[in-house]
């Protein structure tokens, strides 16, 4: 297995390229199960969870040909008939694998699906993503670890959603996009990749008005038509890489993000003492004098990003004094912590609320975390640890970051991929 390998200290200048959205990405292929044929997306990342989608597609008849950064998806033809069944083994891999739901429902009436379970981050349930298809009509049923959904046609209806959850939002919209008459989610996600979503679905033809706001419309069509498109650029990677910078007090251009996507990322760098701008070509970020500590709340967006709050935290822990971090989204996506602790980091947990003492002078160690943001947090200490740190089990890595060692090198940092004996 590979780890990576960091020799703390250097400060990163350059610019970094910024990939598609690992985020945008899922949900964008699982909407390509929708149109009658083949659907092309551009700027996609090479993830390992872009690759597991890709198998759950072809396992369900989907052909994915894959072309540097383009996909082309298309539908079986012939007499190939679709499997409408997303198996535990995949599932069980990656949660974001449940959001063949909602498109199979729409276009097919019936699917089986896997129940995620529990994850390293928390219980994370999707009885919100059942509760909307019920709503719309659709029959489900709990069989041996499967969720069955069966509707002839999904029927329009209003949702409150419980909370504004990200992919059961996703996956209602796209069982909505075909059913017949009007769906209201209400309490919906504003996520820019449910936005982005909507953007594509509209290209294919579907009606959905309100996407980016609490209340989401969408009037059903009959049919939905194949598409091209360009996917968003990954707002938590430019983020990550924008924590980086500040520690090392760089100077670096994230190529291509977008600052709209960032609000709550860019206001808590500026209030640590960090520039941030926007410029033609991306974002640029900028360090120099201290860290300041900033308290941080993580909240659905437009909040700040839970997906950002494990790398906020080493960078609180370099700060001239102290952070106080509310985890409000996951309960249990602090396993970063004791990893952070072996490195020096004085961080006390009390339920959902973190206090980083900040001043820490963080050493080189071994380390390894269970999650992905988990493990990129690791990566971000190694970076200004003194000596060197090895942060092992990347295979949580590469679920969501391009080559990070090699866009790091890019920029000056001292990392290498490295076999673990
Ligand atoms: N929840 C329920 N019931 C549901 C759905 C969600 O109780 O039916 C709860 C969850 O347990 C959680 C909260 O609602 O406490 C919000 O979860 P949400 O459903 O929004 O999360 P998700 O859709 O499973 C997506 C991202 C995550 C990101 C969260 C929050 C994808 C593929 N995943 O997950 O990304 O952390 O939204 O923004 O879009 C990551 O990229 O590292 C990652 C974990």
């Amino acid at each position: 297995m590979d780890k990576i390998v960091v020799e703390g200290g250097a400060r990163l200048v350059g610019k970094i390229p910024i990939s598609g959205a690992k985020n945008a990405a899922l949900p964008l292929l699982a909407a390509a199960l929708l149109p009658s044929g083949a659907s092309t997306f551009k700027n996609v990342p090479d993830l390992a969870d872009v690759k597991t989608m890709s198998k759950l597609l072809r396992m369900l008849g989907w052909t994915v040909d894959a072309d540097k950064r383009s996909l082309v998806i298309a539908p079986p033809t012939g007499k190939k008939k679709p499997k409408l069944e997303a198996p535990y083994e995949l599932v069980k891999t990656m949660r974001a694998s449940v959001l063949v739901l909602g498109p199979l429902v729409a276009r097919y009436g019936r699917a089986r699906v896997s129940m995620p379970g529990g994850c390293a981050i928390g219980a994370r349930p999707i009885d919100q993503h059942l509760k909307g298809l019920q709503a719309m009509g659709a029959k489900v049923t709990l069989d041996h670890g499967y969720v069955d959904v069966e509707a002839k046609r999904l029927k329009g209806a209003t949702i409150v959603l419980d909370m504004p959850t990200v992919t059961g939002c996703e996956n209602l919209i796209m069982a909505a996009a075909l059913a017949k008459g009007r769906t209201v989610l209400e309490n919906a996600a504003r996520e820019p990749e449910v936005e982005e979503l909507a953007v594509v679905l509209n290209k294919m033809g579907a009606k959905i008005q309100g996407a980016g706001t609490p209340i989401i419309t969408i009037d059903g069509v009959d049919e939905l038509l194949p598409i091209e498109h360009a996917i968003i650029p990954d707002r938590i990677e430019a983020g990550t890489f924008a924590v980086a910078a500040a520690m090392t007090r760089g100077d670096v251009l994230l190529e291509g993000a977008r600052p709209e996507h960032l609000d709550a990322v860019i206001a808590k760098l500026r209030a640590a003492g960090v520039q941030v701008a926007a410029e033609a070509g991306g974002v640029r970020v900028r360090g120099g004098g201290d860290l300041q500590p900033v308290d941080i709340v993580t909240q659905p967006h437009p909040g700040f990003p839970t997906d950002m709050q494990a790398q906020f935290m080493v960078m609180a822990c370099m700060a001239k004094g102290q952070s106080i971090i509310k985890e409000m989204i996951f309960e249990n996506r602090y396993m970063h912590v004791p990893e952070l602790g072996r490195m020096g980091a004085d961080v006390q947990i009390s339920g959902r609320t973190a206090v980083v003492r900040g001043n820490s002078k963080l050493n080189g160690a071994s380390v390894m975390a269970t999650d992905l943001r988990a493990s990129a947090s690791l990566v971000l200490a190694g970076l200004v640890a003194a000596g060197k740190t090895e942060v092992l089990r990347v295979y949580h890595l590469d679920r969501g970051y391009e080559s990070i060692e090699k866009k790091l090198r890019g920029v000056g940092a001292k990392i290498k991929r490295a076999k673990d004996a």
